[in-house]
C-alpha cells in the first residue's frame, strides 16, 4: 500500500478504486463469449496480501463455458498466476530472451504479425516459418507442414489466436493439433490473445489455448490485453498467465534482467474498469465492428476486381488480397499505398 501510496500521491480516490478491485469480476465474463482475466503484479502480494488472496483464489474457476483460462493445479506451486506486464510485445521479446538462446528458431504462421518476426530476429533467433495455406476465401493451418517447418532448434511457437491477420479463430481441433505437435518436439507455446473479445463471426468463439488440456496449459504462455478490447493501448497494460511456475520464474528473472517490471497505475486502473464494466458497450462495439466489416467489403469488393477484402471471423481489421494491383510488396510500401 506503500508503494501505491507513493505512486499515486494524494489521489486517495484511485487507491480506493483499485483497493476495491472485485477479484471475481475480473475473472468471469458474464456472456461466455471470452476470457475476463485479472491483475496481479508482483508487488501486490507483499503491499497488498487481501487483494492478491481474492485474485489468485478466483483461478479455482472451473472451465465450464471457455470463459477462465486456468484451473488450478494440485500442487499449490504450480497455481496458474496472472501478472500484468506493460505489454504483449515486451512479453514475446522476454520470452524469446528467456527460453531461447542466440542461433536458436522460434515457430510463427506467416502471413502474420511483424512483430512475431522481427522480434524474434532481432533477438538473434531465426524463423521457422509454417505458413498458413490460402484457401479460395482465406486461409488455413496445415499440420503437416506446421511440423515439417520444426528444426532441432526450434525452441518457441508464437500462436496468433485469433490470427492477426487472417482473423482466423483456431478451433479446439487445429489449436489440440499444434499443442500435440510443439509438445512432441519440447516447443514452448506463447499464446498470444490479444484480439479474443473481436470475434465478428457469431458463430464462431474463442477458445484458449491453455483451457484444453492441463498439459497444454503448463506448456504455454498465454498473453491478453484489455488494451485492443477496450482502446486502452495508451496505458500500457496487458496480462500474462503461466501457470508453470519453473517457466514463470524464469520470465520474471529476465523481465527483472531487462527493466524496471513495473505496471502504469492508471493501466490497471482502466484495466479493472474495463473488465468490470465494459461487457455492455463491447456488445455495443461488436455489432458496430461488424456493420463495418460488412460495409467495408461490400464496397470495395463491388467497386473493383482488383482489390478483395477477405471474409474475417475476427479483428477490427481487414485483410485485402491487392496482387490484382499488379504491385509487389516493397513498392507498394514506398509508395506508401498499403
Ligand atoms: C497480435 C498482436 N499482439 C500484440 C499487439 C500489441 O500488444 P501490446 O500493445 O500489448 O504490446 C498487437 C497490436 O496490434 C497485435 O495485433
Amino acid at each position: 500500500m506503500a508503494q501505491l501510496e507513493t505512486a499515486l500521491g494524494s489521489d486517495k480516490s484511485l487507491i480506493d478504486l483499485w483497493s476495491n478491485i472485485q477479484g471475481d469480476a475480473l475473472w468471469k465474463g458474464r456472456t461466455g463469449r471470452g476470457v475476463r482475466v485479472g491483475i496481479v503484479d508482483s508487488g501486490v502480494d507483499t503491499a497488498h496480501p487481501e487483494l492478491a488472496g481474492k485474485i489468485k483464489a478466483s483461478y479455482q474457476a472451473v472451465n465450464e463455458s471457455g470463459q477462465i483460462v486456468f484451473k488450478e493445479s494440485t500442487s499449490g506451486d504450480q497455481a496458474g498466476h496472472g501478472t500484468a506486464c506493460a505489454g504483449i510485445i515486451t512479453t514475446l521479446k522476454t520470452a524469446v530472451q528467456a527460453f531461447s538462446a542466440p542461433g536458436d528458431s522460434v515457430l510463427i504462421q506467416p502471413p502474420v504479425y511483424a512483430h512475431f518476426h522481427n522480434d524474434v530476429l532481432l533477438n538473434g533467433r531465426h524463423l521457422a516459418l509454417a505458413p498458413l495455406e490460402r484457401t479460395d476465401d482465406g486461409y488455413q493451418f496445415n499440420p503437416r507442414t506446421f511440423e515439417a517447418a520444426i528444426r532441432p532448434g526450434t525452441k518457441l511457437f508464437i500462436l496468433s489466436h485469433p490470427h492477426n491477420p487472417t482473423g482466423n479463430v483456431w478451433s479446439a481441433d487445429e489449436l489440440t493439433a499444434m499443442g500435440e505437435i510443439c509438445a512432441r518436439h519440447g516447443i514452448l507455446v506463447i499464446s498470444d490473445e490479444i484480439h479474443q473479445d473481436l470475434i465478428i463471426n457469431p458463430a464462431r468463439k474463442h477458445i484458449p489455448f491453455a483451457s484444453l488440456r492441463p498439459e497444454f496449459a503448463r506448456n504455454s504462455i498465454t498473453c491478453t490485453a484489455p488494451s485492443k478490447t477496450f482502446n486502452l493501448p495508451g496505458l500500457q497494460s496487458a496480462n500474462v498467465f503461466v501457470p508453470d511456475r519453473r517457466l514463470r520464474e524464469e520470465l520474471a528473472r529476465q523481465y527483472e534482467r531487462n527493466m524496471f517490471p513495473l505496471v502504469n497505475v492508471l493501466g490497471m486502473v482502466a484495466a479493472e474498469a474495463a473488465y468490470t464494466h465494459g461487457e455492455p458497450w463491447l456488445e455495443e462495439l461488436l455489432a458496430y465492428l461488424r456493420a463495418n466489416h460488412a460495409h467495408f467489403a461490400a464496397a470495395v469488393n463491388s467497386a473493383t476486381t482488383k482489390v478483395r477484402i477477405l471474409p474475417a471471423d475476427s479483428l477490427y481489421l481487414a485483410w485485402m488480397d491487392c496482387r490484382g494491383l499488379g504491385m509487389d510488396a516493397a513498392s507498394a510500401m514506398s509508395d506508401g499505398s498499403t
